[in-house]
């Protein structure tokens, strides 16, 4: 079976047997025909690099649903089920002027992927609005619901991608929003500078309308449409160092950006030392690097998975060997 439409980069790659589940009764019984087995559990296939053929069974879980658990005071709890499109579930929001995932517009991917690697844009994450999920135990089939504190969130890391790596299906997702219909005091989250700026452009009165706007609009213009040019979003995460040695840096490298993190590190953009490095726009045979934006690596046409991971061990090197900075992959890196 090929997987070549089912990831964003745009891999071509076989695997040993497919199976899509569109109920949770159907996934169980997938789980259990295959109990001796380990399976494959894709989503959107947004955040992955198939680095060979899949050994496995796939099991696509396509359960779709959106459901209004209930409403208190002035906000809504939103169970949406794990295949639905992250994106349309952003605008299905918005457009039931529901607040807080407005700057999550346009990124890639299903809700029920959304908490492995927490995704965040512009200023704002998936657990500042993040009730539960519920999960299905992919050895005995049992539902279960794990809370914001059970999920342990981090920059792009949660206890899906540690502990719990391998253990469960996340069948659905629960978010608190902001129900702007009962309140009209909510803050919007602009202090992101490219935000700010968009929205002048726009001249519209702000809202999350015109935040969502804004957001789609600079997404656009940097990152790859993956429909058009396979990838998935920033192949690697944004290193965190010691301030101490960032210090240092700055001696040699002056103009070298930086957020804070807390009083000790800071958070540097590593599409800003891959760009000093001279690998934008750069391209290995179909393998390249996006020539708006360093941190996402792209498919020109054929790549494989293995000329990607090539380009990037070659760009870790460079970034290790000029700055002493550690890049590591945000992507998922699947064997086989
Ligand atoms: N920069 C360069 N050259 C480049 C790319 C970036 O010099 O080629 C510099 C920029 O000028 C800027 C800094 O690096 O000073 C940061 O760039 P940007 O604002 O584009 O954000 P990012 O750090 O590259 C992160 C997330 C994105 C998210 C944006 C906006 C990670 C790994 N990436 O990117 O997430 O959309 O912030 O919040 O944290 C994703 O995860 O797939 C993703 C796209």
């Amino acid at each position: 079976f090929s997987l070549k439409e089912h990831n964003t980069f745009g891999i071509s790659a076989f695997a040993k047997a497919y199976t899509s589940v569109s109920t949770i009764q159907q996934l169980k019984e997938a789980l259990a025909y295959y109990h001796n087995e380990e399976v494959f559990l894709l989503g959107g296939g947004s955040n992955m690099l198939l680095l060979n053929n899949i050994e496995r069974p796939v099991v696509h879980v396509n359960i779709k649903g959106i459901n209004l658990l209930k409403q208190e005071n002035q906000h809504v709890y939103i169970t949406a089920m794990a295949g639905e499109n992250w994106h349309d579930f952003v605008i299905f929001c918005i457009e039931n002027n529901w607040a807080g995932i407005e700057n999550m517009a346009l990124i890639p991917g299903n809700v029920g992927t959304s908490p492995i690697q927490n995704i965040g844009a512009y200023g704002v994450e998936l657990k500042d609005t993040f009730v539960s999920c519920t999960v299905m135990n992919i050895k005995t089939g049992d539902v279960t619901t794990l809370h914001l504190e059970d999920c342990k969130f981090g920059y792009r890391d949660s206890i899906f991608k540690n502990e719990a790596l391998g253990k469960y299906v996340i069948t659905s997702v629960t978010f608190k929003l902001t129900n702007l219909s009962k309140k009209n005091e909510y803050q919007l989250k602009t202090s992101y500078g490219a935000i700010k700026d968009e929205l002048e452009n726009l001249q519209i009165e702000p809202s999350i309308q015109a935040v969502a706007q804004a957001v789609i609009n600079i997404r656009s213009s940097k990152l790859p449409d993956p429909k058009v040019i396979g990838n998935s979003g920033s192949f690697f995460k944004n290193p965190i160092i010691e301030k101490s040695y960032y210090e240092d840096l700055i001696r040699m490298h002056p103009s070298i950006p930086h957020y804070p993190v807390n009083e000790k590190q800071v958070k540097v953009p590593a599409g800003w030392l891959i760009d000093q490095c001279g690998f934008k726009g750069k391209r290995r045979g179909d393998a390249g690097v996006h020539d708006k934006q360093a941190l996402v690596l792209v498919n020109h046409g054929n790549a494989t998975g293995q000329e990607i991971i090539a380009l990037a061990k070659e760009i870790q090197a460079m970034v290790q060997d000029r700055y002493g900075i550690t890049i590591e992959t945000e992507v998922n890196l699947i064997q086989n």
